[in-house]
């Protein structure tokens, strides 16, 4: 039996789920957080420590949970995904896919770097310059959202639709990131759309109680095909920029028809998703992961 880590400080129906779908194909899951891991320079231990993993580093880790804290906790958290995937063993998303898309600046850096299309989006420090970057926008008859930089499932957004509304203009733990405001049509929706290994497999229209689609918002969830191409297309695009295992994908269509990436999610909750389509997304998921060459010889190797 494969002893998998699965990092997250709250196991919750994510965690049951992944638990079943490893439990089912041999492997016994472990839930830790990353506030209990060390690493150790030292010869008597293991080079990096995970609860109940003194003796023996895990055979997998699947990363469903990141805490926040200050720039140095969260540099160790990383540093801790680095070290095991230098250790060799299979990280699933890996640290450096988290640190590409736990900020949103440098996700619209990338996926624009790489042809694929966001909306426009500036990140700084200096106030007077984001401001006037809005004012100008706003002039222009474009209106902004601006995000804190790590934010997620839809807290702490604003948008700014006149010159008036920058009344209430300021930064999120003292950056800016703005992001032009693409209007979806007379009731707001979005996509969600999950890839696994490169491929979509679900996705759903998320249609907000206000211009916010977060499921965590209030959002209903409804079934989408995967005919829609485009959609898919662009989603698995955005994940091969970002050399994700896999990643939950937020598009915005306009009025227009026309599809762009509002961000990329490294650590997605599927719970929403899982409503509206029959696939069980965490077998998927847990397939996947299972599929390293390092899990595939360890399941061998435990099976003897
Ligand atoms: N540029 C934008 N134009 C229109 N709606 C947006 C824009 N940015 C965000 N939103 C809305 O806000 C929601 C949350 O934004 P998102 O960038 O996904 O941050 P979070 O990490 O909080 O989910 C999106 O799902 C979408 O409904
Ligand atoms: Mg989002």
């Amino acid at each position: 039996m494969g002893r998998i880590a699965v990092i997250t400080d709250d196991p919750g129906w994510h965690g049951k789920r992944l638990r079943e779908a490893l439990a089912t194909r041999g492997h016994e899951t472990s839930f830790l957080s990353l506030t209990a891991c060390r690493l150790n320079v030292h010869e008597d231990e293991l080079p990096v420590v995970l609860p109940g993993f003194e003796d023996r580093l895990p055979d997998g880790v699947f990363v469903r949970g990141v805490p926040g804290g200050s720039l140095e906790q969260v540099i160790l958290y990383l540093d801790i995904l680095h070290a095991l995937k230098l250790l060799g063993v299979p990280v699933y998303n890996d640290g450096h896919a988290i640190e590409r898309t736990v900020d949103k600046g440098m996700t619209s850096f990338l996926l624009k770097r790489a042809g694929i299309t966001t909306p426009p989006a500036w990140v700084m420090r200096d106030a007077d310059m984001a401001r006037s970057i809005a004012e100008r926008e706003l002039r222009q008859g474009h209106s902004l959202v601006s995000k804190p930089l790590f934010g997620s499932q839809g807290t702490g957004l604003r948008r700014y639709d006149s010159l008036d509304d920058l009344s209430g203009f300021s930064d999120d733990d003292g950056v800016f990131y703005l992001q032009r405001y693409v209007h979806s049509g007379d009731t707001a929706h979005d996509f969600r759309v999950f890839v696994i290994a490169g491929k979509t497999v679900a996705a759903m229209k998320r249609c907000g109680v206000t211009w916010l689609n977060n499921v965590h918002q209030g959002a209903h969830c409804e079934p989408i095909h995967l005919e829609d191409l485009r959609l898919c297309h662009l989603a698995e695009e955005a994940v091969r920029a970002l050399d994700m295992n896999y990643a939950g994908v937020d598009i915005i269509r306009d009025e227009h028809g026309r599809d762009a990436i509002l961000e990329v999610n490294s650590i997605p909750a599927w719970k929403g998703l899982q409503g509206v389509t029959d696939l069980s997304i965490a077998d998927r998921l847990v397939d996947d992961f299972l599929s390293h060459p390092a899990l595939m010889a360890a399941h061998s190797r435990h099976a003897q």
